[in-house]
């Protein structure tokens, strides 16, 4: 037997009893007569004594242990003269009668504690070490229980776990395939799915009317800290319903994810369109923890010379409360914070209504003290507020806002990532123009329908048309997306047309779905939620690497295992491929 118990159960209770432990050395200490080892699994630390004075032998063989050896040791559970209150074992320690080296470590790169001195590419290079630390395995911890709790009540709710294939044809989800070649196929490819999204459609038309799956999709995207090329969803499915369906079955799924797995009781999810997102929040997935939304004041502040403002398009501004007596330096600050290339606003105009009533703006120049009191009035400033105002072109003026006032809610300690506000961000438009290629995208995907009553401006007004998509968003950051499909044939043809495809191109990539929905397609929704966005929120990171047990970096490597890498001339051979750079 190499344990009788893990390194994380044994207390006072169990005083007396003779153990066997099996771990990992955390560290040693010697103390004279005493040498004392910290002794770590994935449960927890226990202290092992050995005692010079009735075994030394055995004494000088705890010595030359180093870290990461993997040890197992028997002997007594014992109370502990010098308890550690913020141990969960550290009332006891066991005084050790036998040792045995079961192997031996190299010294590990970085220590492997909670506060490690491991740069990021070291620990992901050897990422299996960085897992013995606390805060990685409690991630992990984590993103078990979400799973199991999310397969609980899909399972609970009458919904059927399918799994879909791996090796696909494209799905169009908007970001680059990842592309296996075919062996048996010369010349043809098969892509990983971005998304089983036109599978699950499928299982519609095949009856399997409630389909879930926790199920991993790829993207070659750019990476940030909440996108990975391969990710996890829970990718869910549902026929015969409506908006509302969806709508309340994931409200159900999410509330009872922050119950069971943080205790949290959340209220009715609000809902919010689209436009009014963009309106008031700058943003399509608002950060609702806080206030401070959006004043437009472009009508009240022309005519008064100061360029700026004449020529905008929107003049529109936040008023951050009870920050009036922000220096100079602060806002001088928030001027580069806003002029930084990622934001790319020209300038900030701030008024400050000072605690005496008076008010003060950076374009005094232009505007009387009358004046800023009826954009005080506008912006509902009390005195002690500030006002911080952007203009120019409408789209980029109200993203850069969305910016700042994400930046001060920071500031201003209003982003607790342990207060959670989700909502629904519903209506979302049909499509998206794109100036470049001058033609229109859909926004989610070719599959969402339009909402019944704009699919008359399909053709004569297509920017305009809502559909039926929707966004759960929680905390700023969007958790799921998903929308009602389109089940008739003719209505998806349309779309087809809609977004630029030919008949034989739409016939090529999408055939087998249009084909299917010619055998009574039922009328079907979905949603899909990012399970790695959602483990890292319910853990209160932004990155969700830290909730992936093996992932890549921000250049979509895997360094520990080295890929992606070259393959041999062998394998290029059988697969027919050609490559054509230097050194090939
Ligand atoms: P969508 O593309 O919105 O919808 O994706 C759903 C959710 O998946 C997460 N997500 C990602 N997470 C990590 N890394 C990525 N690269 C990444 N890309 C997306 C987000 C997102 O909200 N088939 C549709 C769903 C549907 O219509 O039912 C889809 O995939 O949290």
């Amino acid at each position: 037997m190499l344990r009788s118990h893990t390194c994380g159960e044994l207390n006072i209770s169990h005083c007396g009893q003779t153990v066997t432990l099996s771990g990992w050395v955390q560290r040693s200490r010697d103390l004279g007569g005493m040498t004392f080892v910290d002794l770590r699994d994935r449960y927890g630390i226990t202290q092992l004594v050995f005692n010079m004075e009735t075994n030394a032998p055995l004494c000088q063989d705890a010595r030359k242990l180093g870290r990461e050896y993997v040890i197992t040791v028997t002997g007594q559970v014992t109370e502990r003269s010098n308890k550690n209150p913020k141990m969960p074992t550290g009332e006891i320690e066991i005084t050790v009668g036998s040792l045995n080296v079961l192997n031996e470590s190299k010294i590990p790169p970085f220590t492997i504690e909670d506060n490690t001195d491991g740069g990021d590419e070291l620990r992901m290079k050897y990422r299996y070490l960085d897992i013995r630390r606390n805060t990685v395995r409690d991630n992990l911890m984590l993103r078990h229980r979400m799973g199991i709790e999310t397969r609980n009540y899909m399972n609970q709710i009458g919904f059927l776990e399918v799994e879909t294939p791996v090796l696909i044809k494209s799905t169009p989800e908007g970001a680059r395939d990842f592309v296996v070649p075919s062996r048996m196929n010369e010349g043809q490819f098969y892509a990983l799915p971005q998304s089983p999204q036109t599978f699950k459609q499928l299982l519609m038309v095949a009856g399997i009317d409630k389909y879930f799956q926790i199920v991993k999709c790829f993207r070659d995207e750019d990476l940030r800290a909440d996108r990975q090329p391969e990710f996890t969803q829970i990718d869910c499915e549902m026929s015969f319903i409506t908006q509302d369906d969806i709508l309340e079955t994931f409200e159900g799924l999410t509330k009872y994810l922050f119950k069971t797995v943080k205790g949290i009781e959340i209220e009715k999810l609000p809902r919010m369109t689209f436009a009014h997102a963009m309106k008031y929040y700058g943003n399509d997935k608002p950060d609702i923890r806080f206030g401070m939304t959006f004043v437009e004041i472009t009508d009240l502040v022309k005519g008064h010379d100061f360029k700026v403002f004449d020529e905008a398009e929107l003049v529109v501004g936040i008023n951050a409360k009870a920050c009036s007596s922000y220096t100079r330096k602060q806002l001088d600050a928030l001027t580069d914070f806003v002029k930084r290339p990622q934001i790319g606003a020209n300038g900030l105009v701030y008024v400050r209504f000072n605690e005496d009533g008076t008010l003060k703006s950076s374009v005094d120049k232009f505007y009387t003290e009358d004046e800023l009191r009826q954009w005080a009035q506008a912006f509902d400033a009390q005195p002690g507020d500030l006002m911080l105002i952007l203009a120019g072109n409408a789209g980029k003026t109200r993203k850069a806002l969305s910016e700042l006032r994400l930046e001060m809610g920071l500031q201003l300690g209003f982003r607790n990532p342990e207060v959670f506000a989700p909502l629904w961000v519903v209506d979302f438009p049909l499509l998206e123009w794109d100036e470049e290629t001058r033609r229109f995208y859909a926004m989610h995907h070719p599959f969402t329908s339009p909402k019944p009553e704009d699919i008359p401006l399909l053709e004569t007004d297509p920017g305009s048309v809502r559909a039926n998509a929707y966004d759960l968003v929680i905390n700023g950051v969007e958790i799921g997306g998903g929308s009602i499909r389109i089940h008739n044939k003719e209505l998806q043809k349309r779309m087809f047309s809609i977004l630029g495809f030919s008949d034989e191109d739409a016939q090529a990539q999408f055939g087998f779905l249009m084909n299917a929905f010619e055998y009574g397609a039922p009328p079907h929704g979905g949603i899909a939620f990012g399970f790695d966005r959602m483990c890292s929120l319910f853990g209160g990171s932004d990155s969700i690497r830290d909730y992936i047990a093996f992932p890549k970096n921000n250049a979509g490597r895997d360094v520990m295992i080295d890929s992606p890498s070259p393959i041999k001339q062998e394998q290029l051979d059988e697969l027919k491929l050609k490559i054509n750079l230097p050194g090939f």
